[in-house]
Parts: C-alpha cells; sequence; structure tokens
C-alpha cells in the first residue's frame, strides 16, 4: 500500500515540477511551438535597422521622382476658390474644398449642368479609366448596375440608364459621387474633383452608347456616310 503511495507522491512531484517549478525561468532555447501560425515572416517593420543594405536601414528611399500611381507631382492648391491648374489633366491632386461649382456641382441653390471646364478626348478617356477602377465593380463596365459585387450580395444597386439618371443634372450626380447615397458610399475623399467630373463625362458617353443618342449627336460630316448605311 505505502509504496503505490510514495509511487504516487513522486509522480504528483514531477509533474507539479514540471508545470509550475520552470515559469518565469529564462531559456535561450526557442520555444517549441505546436501551430507557429504566422509569428515568423521574412519582412521587414518600419524603421528598423538592416544589416542587409549598406546604410544600415532596412526601409528604402523611393526612387528619385516617385509619385502616385496616375498622378503627376502636386501643384498648389488654390485657395481662392478659383479653379487653377486642377482644370489640366494630371496636373495637380484636389479634392475639392471650395465653395464655387467646380467643388460642389450646384449654381446658387440648384444643381447646376454641364462640364466646369472644356472636355477633351484625353479627359474622355480619364474619366473612362476613373469609372472602371472606382464605379464599374458595383456598376458594371457599362453602367447597368450589374458589376461583380451584384453577384455577391449587393441589391439595389442603381441602373445609370434609367431616365430619371439620364435627366439628373451634373452637378447632381457629383454630388453623389462626392458624398454617397443610401447604400452607396461617398468617393469625395479618394476620386480628385476633377477625375469626378471626368467620370460624369464617360457616364453621359455610356447613357448615349445604350439608346440615349440619336442622328443629332452625329458630327454633320459623318451623318451622311451613317444614313447611306442604312
Ligand atoms: C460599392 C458599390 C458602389 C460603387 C463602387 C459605386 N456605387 Fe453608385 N450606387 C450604388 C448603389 C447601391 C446605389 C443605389 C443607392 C440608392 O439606394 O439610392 C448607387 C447609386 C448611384 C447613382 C444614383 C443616385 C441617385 O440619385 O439615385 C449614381 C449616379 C451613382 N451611383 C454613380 C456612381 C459613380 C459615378 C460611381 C463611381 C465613382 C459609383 N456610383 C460607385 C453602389 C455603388
Amino acid at each position: 500500500m505505502l509504496k503505490y503511495f510514495f509511487a504516487l507522491f513522486g509522480l504528483l512531484v514531477v509533474l507539479v515540477i514540471s508545470i509550475a517549478g520552470f515559469r518565469g525561468a529564462k531559456s535561450t532555447r526557442s520555444p517549441i511551438e505546436i501551430f507557429p501560425d504566422m509569428d515568423h515572416q521574412p519582412k521587414v517593420k518600419a524603421q528598423v535597422a538592416s544589416s542587409f543594405f549598406s546604410d544600415g536601414r532596412a526601409a528604402r528611399v523611393p526612387v528619385a521622382g516617385t509619385v502616385p500611381m496616375g498622378y503627376a507631382i502636386p501643384l498648389h492648391k488654390p485657395v481662392d476658390g478659383s479653379l487653377g491648374e486642377a482644370t489640366g489633366p494630371y496636373k495637380q491632386i484636389y479634392f475639392s474644398s471650395g465653395p464655387v461649382y467646380f467643388d460642389t456641382g450646384k449654381i446658387g441653390d440648384q444643381w447646376g449642368t454641364g462640364m466646369p471646364f472644356e472636355i477633351s478626348p484625353e479627359w474622355l478617356s480619364r474619366g473612362r479609366e476613373r469609372f472602371t477602377i472606382n464605379c464599374s465593380p458595383c456598376h458594371g463596365a457599362t453602367g447597368a448596375g450589374t458589376g461583380i459585387a451584384s453577384k455577391y450580395g449587393l441589391v439595389a444597386i442603381a441602373n445609370l440608364h434609367q431616365d430619371r439618371i439620364r435627366q439628373m443634372a451634373d452637378g447632381e450626380i457629383f454630388n453623389t459621387i462626392t458624398k454617397g447615397k443610401n447604400t452607396m458610399m461617398g468617393y469625395g475623399d479618394r476620386i480628385q474633383a476633377q477625375d469626378r467630373w471626368a467620370i460624369i463625362t464617360y457616364i453621359r458617353a455610356l447613357q448615349k452608347s445604350q439608346g440615349g443618342a440619336t442622328i443629332n449627336d452625329v458630327p454633320p460630316a459623318e451623318r451622311a456616310a451613317l444614313e447611306a448605311q442604312k
């Protein structure tokens, strides 16, 4: 009987020491990792030293002249409410801040319509590019509201070809892009003001392409050729 007691007591001592006895003790060996998860990653953290590069720093300086993708080096921001350089493609990073039509889409108390600066073919392609990046995931490449997000459960994405939106003032669409509408979030902090106008130009082109165009939209010089094809 007693020998069982000693055996059990011995085991208990070993158990207690093995569990509790080495707590707090330091070891130079790496711990046993059953699930290492993502504890070890071949990356450098911000602002740390590195012996890999000759200057001893892990962070690299961007190549001289680096600018964010799609943008030129930012110029001054107009503070007087004027459009300044913002009207030229890629000239400036500008997120609307002023009280003028260009920034708000409003003329007086009303939504204005028309582009606040001259649109060139270059602007239209810029609009297409920005629409494809920012809007097509929901509204679809043609604006019909059938983008990829609609297949993953986002409901009631507006079809940009409905008459209501065809007739909507440019300024109101500008405001929708800037501030969002119901379940659509605002893009005012990530799409530059001039790009928002370029996107609207492209939406107008899409609307024409989906049954909104008439023969009067064709330049007179090219009408005869189209009529001949009929
Ligand atoms: C995350 C998905 C999503 C993205 C991205 C998105 N939209 Fe929308 N948009 C919606 C939804 C949803 C609605 C319908 C909102 C509602 O219930 O009125 C909508 C509505 C609209 C309307 C109609 C507003 C009205 O007054 O009825 C316009 C115009 C519009 N979007 C333009 C754009 C443009 C331009 C972009 C790109 C800059 C864009 N949207 C990006 C989801 C999106």
